[in-house]
């Protein structure tokens, strides 16, 4: 460990395209991180199996996903970026805590319940899901999780995981405290739910202009603006509240005045979004463009960081065994 510096562990989901809601509520945030703390970061592809899926897309999803982060500025230089199936101590962990867990905590986790009424077989995987979670964070001793809302009780489980272990086998594991707010929670445009993925209503990161004009047409904007010549608010439309991140205070206050005079439209309004959505992310599309073109540099930095992430990995799991009792591993 860095002395001095805080160890900071977050997990990423490999579920499909990226998009603006992944990127202002998380990765941008991950990002600034890596300036204050040692970061290691994972792309949860055994959490990603808990749910039906097809292998060979799982792969895809994860390459795509490591590309996205890597090109909006993860520096193999100034964190960890792995995959966590390359990191076979994150099982091995997940294992050691499900003896010291409770079933009745399991079943009462709500993202649990949510996931279980959606799908046709309940694996004991997915109900296992929180504690594979917590074993990615105490296997390196991590002490801060930078985590949206919806999140908050996986970590409490996180913590009395390892007060419950540490009870029992000795003072080991740090409690982790989550890191909230650090992103943005960003609206799907819908401007009715969080942008996910399983919402479909997205704006891609990655996606090239006329992709992010094509969903930015589509937001929902104030809905008692029905006609051109109504007075919108502002203050109630999902879409101006998108400008915050891409277009300069000054424009923003003019678009605000003209919308609440109606003479802006929204088809307008959305425009200097998309452009502005689309120049910001210029830089992060072009760095994407050349990692897709060079994979097999992609997939050794991911390599690289599953060896620098296995090395700590190795020696918690170590001390782990050691005071639970059982064996090191025989071939070493
Ligand atoms: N469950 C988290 C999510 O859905 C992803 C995750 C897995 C994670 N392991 C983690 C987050 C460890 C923080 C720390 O977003």
């Amino acid at each position: 460990m860095t002395p001095g510096k805080a160890r900071v562990f977050s997990g990423i989901q490999p579920s499909g395209d990226l998009h603006l809601g992944n990127y202002l509520g998380a990765i941008q945030n991950w990002v600034e991180l890596t300036d204050r703390y040692e970061c290691i970061y994972s792309i949860v592809d055994l959490h990603a199996i808990t749910i039906p899926y097809e292998p060979e897309a799982l792969k895809q999803r994860v390459f795509d996903v490591a590309v996205g982060l890597f090109a909006a500025g993860l520096d193999p230089e100034n964190c960890i970026l792995f995959v966590q199936s390359a990191v076979p101590e994150h099982a091995q962990l997940e294992w050691l805590f499900n003896t010291v867990t409770p079933l009745g905590e399991l079943s009462r986790m709500t993202q649990f319940k949510d996931k279980s009424e959606r799908v046709e077989m309940i694996s004991a995987g997915l109900l296992n899901y929180p504690i594979l979670q917590a074993a990615d964070i105490l296997l390196y001793q991590a002490t801060l999780v930078p985590v949206g809302e919806d999140q908050r009780q996986h970590l409490e489980f996180t913590r009395e995981i390892a007060r419950k272990w540490n009870t029992r086998f000795g003072e080991y594991f740090p409690e982790p405290q989550p890191m909230i707010g650090g992103g943005k929670k960003i609206l799907g445009l819908d401007g009715a739910s969080k942008m996910s993925k399983s919402q479909n209503n997205t704006i891609p990161m990655l996606g090239e202009p006329e992709e992010i004009w094509a969903t930015v047409r589509t937001a929902v904007t104030d809905p008692a603006r029905v006609r051109l010549d109504d007075p919108g608010d502002p203050d109630v439309c999902n879409v101006f509240s998108l400008h915050e991140f891409f277009t300069d205070p000054a424009e923003r206050e003019e678009i605000a005045v003209r919308c609440r005079a109606a003479t802006i439209g929204c088809v307008d309004c959305k425009r200097i979004l998309a452009d502005g959505i689309s120049a910001k992310l210029a830089p992060i599309r072009e760095r994407a463009r050349e990692l897709r073109e060079h994979p097999d540099r992609v997939h050794e930095m991911l390599a690289d960081g599953a060896v620098r992430a296995r090395a700590i990995a190795r020696t918690t799991l170590a001390e782990a065994y050691e005071r639970m009792g059982l064996e090191p591993p025989a071939d070493e």
